[in-house]
Formats: structure tokens, C-alpha cells, sequence
């Protein structure tokens, strides 16, 4: 924790993860300032050439070009490598972004990616482009293990996954398929947006490199983009900075500033959303005109006990589906949930302190086509909420409205 006063060699216990998640990662300036500072600058000045040429060559430490480093970002990197446990993080512009780096910079023409088929779409999407620059994908179910081993091929550089998946929040067990991964000395990369590490910390369950939308529940109030790599100090530093400082996917200081701010209340956040969800998702399940609810704090979600051993509660994603005898009728149906919200928010987004819904085979995974679809189980019927912090019973009497409708 860089903020901390000298203590005179304290025995206090480890700060707890609320405490790092507001005061861990950020430098005090000259100024003394309480509030995090916030550095828009696109370059840094050095005192003379030699200086300049030290900077520039690695042999001295400072910052040089925002490209590459700022102040402010590093904060942010410091305070989530905190709260993941990880050695080292590197920001992103976007979750995209974080995604892409890490591919990329473990990748070549002529490898081969083992990946879960139930992942956001544009991460399918993001697949499906860099098949352009020889790189390609073996999909395997994220729930069996098996899959993983069998799909392993010598030109294999990686796996990739979601836990909980967008939308179906199907949970793979980071135990057994890190050990695969380990087995065959590839990295697992995984996908840790739904539960934030107020929930669940990857890499103290077996993943190598844990990858973020700061987007959701790290800013948490649907402000702005961002995103993050996290794993080995030798790997952020030796494979993804080159890689990302040369590219240039990086955060800016501001939304880096903003993130900071939103991580203040991860813990408290993630809290209240996580209790408001699971009693949503009670009463979903509870209503005739639903056919299913899959919820992770849900006993009837296929693999709730897997959840529960890897995450500290369900997180504030649920995914249902309306009853219906045919696609039109579910679509119709599902529609038909969302013009009659009056409160619910009706974006793709998710993670805000306001809940939103939306329909994910027409929205977030339209472009993934009708076949990949399928193959991940999005239906024309299910809908997505991500629930926020309002009270449960406002949420429930705006969706009650639209599935009363038939
Ligand atoms: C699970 C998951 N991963 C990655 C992303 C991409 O993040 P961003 O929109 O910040 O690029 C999203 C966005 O919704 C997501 O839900």
C-alpha cells in the first residue's frame, strides 16, 4: 500500500480487501493532497538530454510518454494487481482491448487457441478476425474439463474462458482446467468481468492471466471504458508491455482517475447487487411465464456448488428465459419484457448501480451468428438482467408488467 505513513516496522495484520480497494496503489504528491490525483498529460519533461536518453533506454525510472506509462494509470494498475493478488497489471483503453493484447501477444500465425464456446459476443467476434492473421480457435464446452485435454494440439498457445459466462453464467471448474493447462505448460486466461475480484480472485484458483472489462463493476456507475491484464511480473513485463506500449491500446489518465474512484466502493457495491440479485432471481423463478432462471446463487443453477466454491456469492448477473411454444413467440415474449420496463435501464451494459436488461440474441451477441448462438445455448427467449442497487421490489413490479403481458 504506497499511501501508507511509516510505522516503524508495524505487526498490524494484511490490509482487508475494502481497505486496499479504497487507499492501496496511490502515491501521495508534494502537495499532500487526500483525494487521488489525477495526471492529463500526454509527456513527461527530463532535466537534460542525458536524462532523456536514460528514460528512454530503461536505465533510469520515470515516466516519459502516457503511451506507455502515466502516473495516474499506474495507480490504477497497482490498486487492482492488490485486489486480483497479482504480481503485475497492465490497463487498457477497453475489456476488448485487454482481450486483444493478450491473444496477440501470446500468439503467432500458425497457433492455436483452445477457448470456451460461451463467451461475450465480441470476444467471438474478436476470434473470428484474428483467424485473418492465421490464428485459430478450438471452441469446447466451458463446463467439461475433458474437452479442454482432448482439444490440446501442439500448436495450442492458450486458454480462454469467462466464469461466470456472458450471459448464461456458466461456470467452469479453474481447478481442473488450469491443471490442464498447467500439464501441457500453457497459460489459462480468464475472463473475471461478472464477479470482479470483490468476488472471485482467478489466480489463487489456478489461472495464469486474468483479463478485465474495468468498464462494469470496476467503475461501477457506467461512466467509462476501460480495461486490464494482470498476472506474472515476468509476463506483463516481458510479453504484454512491449506489446501494448508499442500498439497503443492504453487508458487514458482520466478514465484511469475515474476507475479509481469506482473501486473505492467495489466491495460495498458488489454487496448490496449481489443480495438484490439473488432475491430477483427468486421471484423469477417463482413466476409461471419463466421457463428457467439461471442464477449461480440459485440451488437449481446446474453447477451452484462449483460457483459457491469459487465465488464468494452469485454476482449480479441473472439470465432467464420466457415461456413461448416457438422462437417467434419467445422473441415476441422477451421483447415484450423489455418495452414494459419503466425503471430498468434497457442497455447492453452491465455492472451499473443501475439495472439494466437486455436481450442478448438481438443485442450483445447479434453478430455472433445464429449458429454460434445456438452452440452457446442464447436463445431467442432469454434476457439478461444485471441488477443494481435499486430496491428489489421496485425491480420486480417493473418486470412483472411485461410478463403479465402473455
Ligand atoms: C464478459 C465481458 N468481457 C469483455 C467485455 C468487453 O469489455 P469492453 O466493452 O470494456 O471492451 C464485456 C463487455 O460487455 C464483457 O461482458
Amino acid at each position: 500500500m504506497s499511501e501508507k505513513r511509516d510505522d516503524g516496522g508495524s505487526t498490524d495484520p494484511a490490509p482487508g480487501f475494502d481497505t486496499l480497494a479504497v487507499r492501496s496503489g496511490v502515491e501521495r504528491t508534494h502537495y499532500l493532497e487526500h483525494s487521488d490525483p489525477i495526471f492529463l498529460t500526454s509527456s513527461f519533461v527530463f532535466d537534460n538530454a542525458a536524462q532523456a536518453a536514460a528514460r528512454f533506454a530503461g536505465d533510469e525510472p520515470g515516466f516519459v510518454y502516457s503511451r506507455a506509462g502515466n502516473p495516474t494509470v499506474t495507480a490504477f494498475q497497482n490498486r487492482l494487481a492488490m485486489l486480483e493478488g497479482a504480481e503485475a497489471c497492465v490497463a487498457t483503453a477497453s475489456g476488448m482491448s485487454a482481450i486483444m493484447a493478450t491473444v496477440m501477444s501470446l500468439t503467432a500465425s500458425g497457433s492455436r487457441v483452445v477457448a470456451a464456446r460461451e463467451l461475450f459476443g465480441a470476444t467471438l467476434q474478436m476470434f473470428k478476425i484474428l483467424e485473418r492473421f492465421g490464428v485459430s480457435v478450438d471452441y469446447v464446452k466451458v463446463t467439461e474439463p475433458q474437452q479442454w485435454r482432448a482439444a490440446l494440439r501442439p500448436e495450442t498457445r492458450l486458454f480462454y474462458l469467462e466464469s461466470p459466462s456472458n450471459p448464461l453464467t456458466e461456470i467452469a471448474d479453474l481447478g481442473a482446467i488450469s491443471g490442464i493447462a498447467r500439464a501441457a505448460g500453457l497459460p489459462l486466461v480468464v475472463d473475471n468481468c461478472l464477479c470482479s475480484p470483490a468476488l472471485q480472485r482467478p489466480l489463487a484458483l489456478g489461472a495464469d492471466i486474468v483479463v478485465h472489462s474495468a468498464t462494469k463493476y470496476l467503475d461501477g456507475q457506467g461512466r467509462v471504458l476501460g480495461g486490464a491484464v494482470l498476472g506474472s511480473r515476468a509476463f506483463i513485463e516481458e510479453t504484454l508491455v512491449p506489446f501494448v506500449r508499442t500498439t497503443g491500446p492504453t487508458l487514458s489518465a482520466f478514465n484511469a482517475w475515474v476507475l479509481l474512484k469506482g473501486m473505492e466502493t467495489l466491495g460495498l457495491r458488489m454487496e448490496r447487487q449481489c443480495a438484490n440479485a439473488l432475491e430477483l432471481a427468486r421471484w423469477l423463478e417463482a413466476h409461471p411465464a419463466v421457463e428457467r432462471v439461471l442464477y449461480p446463487g440459485l440451488t437449481s443453477h446446474p453447477q451452484h456448488r462449483l460457483a459457491m466454491s469459487q465465488q464468494s456469492a452469485g454476482g449480479a448477473v441473472i439470465a432467464f428465459e420466457v415461456r413461448g411454444a416457438d422462437d417467434e413467440t419467445r422473441r415476441r415474449r422477451a421483447w415484450q419484457v423489455i418495452d414494459n420496463c419503466r425503471l430498468l435501464s434497457i442497455t447492453a451494459n452491465l455492472g451499473d448501480v443501475k439495472t439494466t436488461i437486455t436481450h442478448p440474441a438481438s443485442t450483445t451477441h447479434s453478430r455472433a451468428g445464429s449458429e454460434a448462438r445456438l452452440a452457446a445455448g442464447i436463445g431467442e427467449g432469454l434476457l439478461r438482467i444485471a441488477v443494481g442497487v435499486e430496491n428489489v421490489t421496485d425491480l420486480s413490479a417493473d418486470l412483472a408488467r411485461g410478463l403479465a403481458a402473455g
